[in-house]
């Protein structure tokens, strides 16, 4: 019988592993880890994602990776040494003791074993995790799965641009709250008017009720393409007849969609889980468009910044009333976005521990709501 510690005063609870990962954060799945251009060759950088330190690369000749950023002699962070090129490979040096490490994790050198040490010992034993990267237009992805050692579930996302489509713009945020409360903030239409209230986005009286087709896409749902809001000021100096869709897939990836004749604009947002109480929001702009090529670049970024940082106060504001654990809803359709993000984690969830097919909750659905 398994002992009772229940009710023995002063005792560690007994948590399941289950339990112990029980941070909300979904695994098996690949995350915006970095911008390609914030990872040079022969250079490293430092990130925490999901409460893990992390160590994003780049090989003297190019090559992308990612390791976690801790020595396994003494837990040193790695990224505060240097990479290292020897023998044609780059190798990434940690700072207090030399030891160094081949992209894939391996150890490929103790400095202080003697020669006939370094020769009686197998140094391949010697392993840091390593994570499988992915770049793509300007985006070093990151697959981040339960088991440090099995391959990926699944390939990786795909943004719907065309071939050579460059990084226009980026814009940061940092939002003080878990993932959740940072992707359901983002997603929901209801807080527009006021959060939002601006005159050239939307006023007081530019309300009115909305009706909008959604369909489930791979792992997410999408706002089907439509024409973009008539009371929105900023869509009517686009020109001819643009055609939206927005799409949101899990982890926390929202792309918004915007197609005029052979014009394009694309704006993803990356929602990151720093750790349990911070997320990282990552926007990185594409177009292809007269209006954005002529318009100054900082009236575009102030725009972004104008929405990202209203967003950012609100959930910050609401966290001190989360703090208080309050029991939260959901209500009507405004929030059914929310619902369905809640229900994706939860059928992910369910797909990776029972090995069934993933069962995307999402149905077709017309909601209706005022904003
Ligand atoms: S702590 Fe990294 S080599 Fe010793
Ligand atoms: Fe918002």
């Amino acid at each position: 019988m398994a002992p009772d510690t229940a009710n023995t005063p002063n005792a560690a609870p007994r948590l399941s592993d289950e339990a112990v990962h029980d941070d909300g954060f979904l695994r098996d799945l690949w995350y915006f880890g970095a911008l390609a251009s914030e990872v040079k060759p022969g250079e490293t950088l430092h990130r925490e994602m999901l409460g893990e330190p992390i160590l994003f690369g780049r090989t003297h000749d190019g090559s992308p990776f990612a390791m976690r950023d801790i020595c396994p002699h003494r837990g040193i962070l790695l990224s505060g040494g240097r990479m290292v090129q020897k023998d044609g490979e780059s190798t990434v040096e940690c700072p207090y003791h030399g030891w160094r490490f081949r992209k894939d994790g391996g150890c490929a050198a103790i400095p202080s074993l003697t020669a006939d040490q370094a020769e009686a010992m197998d140094l391949s034993r010697i392993r840091v995790r390593s994570y499988p990267v992915h770049e793509a237009y300007g985006l070093i992805w990151i697959y981040i799965g339960a088991d440090p050692d099995a391959p990926p579930a699944i390939e990786p996302p795909v943004l719907d641009l065309p071939e050579g489509a460059r990084v226009k713009m980026v814009e940061r945020e940092t939002f003080n709250c878990h993932v959740d409360h940072a992707v359901i903030g983002l997603m929901d239409p209801a807080h527009i008017p006021f959060i939002h209230r601006q005159w050239w986005w939307r006023t007081e009286k530019s309300v009115y009720e909305k009706e909008k087709v959604f369909g489930p896409v791979e792992r997410g749902f999408s706002m089907l393409p439509h024409r973009p809001s008539s009371n929105s000021f900023a869509y009517k100096a686009l020109g001819a007849k643009p055609e939206t869709e927005i799409r949101f897939q899990i982890p926390g990836l929202r792309t918004e969609y915007v197609k005029v004749g052979n014009s394009f604009f694309t704006g993803f947002t990356a929602v990151t889980p720093t750790n349990a109480n911070s997320t990282a929001i990552t926007i990185v702009v594409y177009w292809k468009h007269p209006v954005f090529d002529i318009l100054p670049n900082f009236v575009l970024r102030k725009a972004i910044t104008t929405f990202i940082r209203q967003d950012r106060d609100a959930v910050n504001a609401q966290q001190k009333g989360l703090a208080y654990k309050p029991k939260l809803m959901l209500i009507h359709d405004a929030d059914v976005q929310a619902k369905w993000y809640y229900k994706l984690k939860q059928a992910w969830r369910k797909h990776r521990q029972t090995g069934e097919a993933f069962a995307n909750p999402v149905k077709n659905a017309t909601l209706r709501w005022r904003s």
